[in-house]
């Protein structure tokens, strides 16, 4: 037992590692240390099979090669196309080599995944997934129906438990606890939402794998958990995060309600119209068509939208057929978003059309780390610079392997493969049973002060109100097409919105599931998120990606062939620095791809 505080006691948690976050990296991740020995806790603010990775739908991509030729090296050329070269390839070629066997555990742990004729697991075409290097249509997504991420995230729980991880679940992580001297994390501050206690877990690796910020926008796919604590709790620390620009809009998010309707549904042979009834995408991307990569559909669809050629009554969303697929394919291979459309668009999908519309639905960027999870600081003499007992996973995590575009399915396969490294190399670092170091000084005070005085806050401004602020003014000012005119009055927007915060008023003063403080400490994380995402954005004077600037249209590889770096303080200050990108594959049985135009 630690106490620092009287007003608030603290319990004192010793593991040999501690996660933060339960989805698919975070639980892959923890299954992984206890199973190689390390005394592990994983921390969870929702029970760990209702985190987000639960809704992923489509499926998750390696080079088995059950439904065609394939080979990883194709995927590693459609990884690095897909981020329009701003990804780093040595990370790219380790995540699609070890795909391979990263998927074939996962069979082997009990993921029920959906099977061909002869037994083996299916796979279906995704946006952007080659062979030959761009010639032919791979079918290279595997899939447990589209329910992919749910059969995937009840077996890695399953396995947590059978190799005794401890769980601590409604945990709500409040703040990554470092030594001011070595710049060390030493773990993580807590706090207990169901009996309202605070509580410090040591471990001699801290991994977030808390996330993306997609609920940073008025609209997307993610889950109202989606706030990017990890980030927030990052740049509390004076961390940077990398790539924040890059936010990608799903094609094919319902009108209105923004759920996902899967590309699987494209990949299953479904295609969008606009309010012509034609199939634009033949003209935008006259091979790939509607399984071009996510970007360049989400911006044709906004382009048939702009020039007036929308469905509907205001001509604002576009339609994607699957009625001509046919009740089989649809029953075995597309259960869940034939229930989602009638639920939230009132569609059946085998008579009608569902109505679309580019939604957020994936960070690009996040906490800079290595190959092999750890959290880098990068300084002028040492873009590598790792910062000692920090990891990073999944989505919350800039590895980079999606650089400024991710291609589906690589997101199921980055949470798998990055969470079985980070177990590798906590397993490689730390020692089972190696004692903690004292704390030092006061370092839990500031924590605790912060956390008192947001659960104290009696400003002016509810956070509700707040935040469908910020919401309002990422998606109308960091939406899929940016100008300078309109980041730049974004940037001051987002800046004086994260300042009123300053004001916010939180009603609840109790410490028992008070979702009005978590609600107020989620907006804290999200805020500076947000000002990250603007200012980046109005920084990167140039397209590539996800960052489609309408007036500088074109990639610029001579100076824009870099990761970006931004720190927001608490005030709002914000700093720009970069980092390169990795272009070399020392190690890796493939070449490096050397940039050229993208198209498809
Ligand atoms: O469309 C989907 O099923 C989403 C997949 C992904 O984002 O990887």
């Amino acid at each position: 037992m630690a106490t620092q505080n009287t007003a608030y006691p603290i319990t004192e948690h010793n593991y040999d590692v501690v996660v933060v976050g339960a989805g698919g990296a975070g639980l892959r991740a923890t299954f992984g240390m206890a199973e190689k020995g390390l005394k592990t806790a994983c921390l969870t603010k929702v029970f760990p099979t209702r985190s987000h990775t639960v809704a992923a739908q489509g499926g998750i991509s390696a080079a088995l090669g059950n439904m065609g030729d394939d080979d990883w090296r194709y995927h590693f050329y459609d990884t690095i196309k897909g981020s329009d070269w701003l990804g780093d390839q040595d990370a790219i070629a380790y995540m699609c080599e070890q795909a391979i066997p990263a998927i074939i555990e996962l069979e082997h742990y009990g993921v029920p995944f959906s099977r061909t004729a002869e037994g083996k697991i299916y796979q279906r075409a995704f946006g952007g997934m080659t062979t030959e290097y761009g010639k032919g249509q791979a079918f290279r997504t595997c899939a447990a129906a589209d329910r992919t991420g749910h059969a995937i995230l009840h077996t890695l729980y399953q396995q947590s438990l059978k190799h005794r991880a401890e769980f601590f679940v409604e945990y709500f992580a409040l703040d990554l606890v470092m030594d001011p001297t070595s710049g060390e994390c030493l773990g993580v501050l807590a706090w207990n939402l169901d009996d309202g206690t605070l509580h410090l877990f040591r471990g001699h690796q801290t991994v977030l794998a808390t996330g993306g910020y997609g609920r940073a926008y008025f609209s997307c796919t993610s889950a109202h958990t989606c706030t990017g604590d990890g980030n927030g709790m990052v740049m509390r620390a004076g961390l940077p995060l990398q790539d924040m620009e890059f936010v990608q809009f799903h094609p094919t998010g319902i009108y209105g309600a923004g759920c996902l309707i899967t590309e699987g549904a494209r990949g299953e042979g479904g295609y969008l119209t606009n309010g012509d009834g034609e199939r634009f995408m033949e003209r935008y991307a006259p091979n790939a068509k509607d399984l071009a990569s996510r970007d360049v559909v989400s911006r044709s669809m906004t382009m048939e939208i702009r020039a007036g050629r929308g469905v509907g009554k205001k001509k604002d969303h576009i339609f994607l057929h699957l009625e001509h697929l046919g009740a089989e394919v649809i029953h075995q291979r597309l259960p869940g978003i034939a229930e989602t459309a009638r639920i939230f668009s009132g569609v059946d999908v085998l008579k009608e059309p569902i109505p679309v519309l580019p939604t957020v639905h994936y960070n690009m960027g996040g906490i800079p780390t290595n190959v092999h999870c750890e959290v880098v600081f990068p300084t002028n003499e040492n873009p590598n610079n790792v910062v000692p007992g920090l990891m990073a996973i999944g989505e919350a995590a800039c590895v980079s392997v999606h650089g400024a575009n991710r291609l589906g399915s690589n997101s199921l396969l980055d949470l798998v493969v990055f969470g079985r490294a980070a177990s590798i190399q906590a397993a490689k670092l730390v020692q089972p049973g190696t004692p903690h170091k004292k704390l030092p000084g006061d370092v839990l005070t500031p924590l605790i002060d912060r956390f008192d005085r947001l659960r104290n806050a009696a400003g002016a401004i509810p956070t509700a109100e707040l935040r469908a602020e910020m919401q309002g003014i990422m998606q109308s000012d960091a939406a899929v097409f940016r100008t300078a005119e309109i980041l730049t009055e974004g940037c001051q927007k987002i800046s004086a919105m994260s300042a009123k915060f300053s004001d916010v008023l939180v009603r609840d003063r109790s410490l028992i599931w008070n979702s009005d403080l978590v609600e107020t400490l989620e907006l804290d994380n999200l805020r500076t998120q947000a000002v990250a995402t603007m200012y980046t954005a109005e920084n990167r004077t140039e397209s590539r990606g996800a960052q489609a600037r309408e007036d500088f249209p074109n990639r610029d590889d001579v100076n824009w062939m870099k990761h970006s770096l931004v720190l927001v303080d608490q005030s709002g200050k914000v700093q720009l620095g970069e980092r390169p990108v990795t272009l070399t594959t020392e190690g890796f049985d493939v070449d490096p791809v050397p940039p050229k135009a993208r198209t498809y």
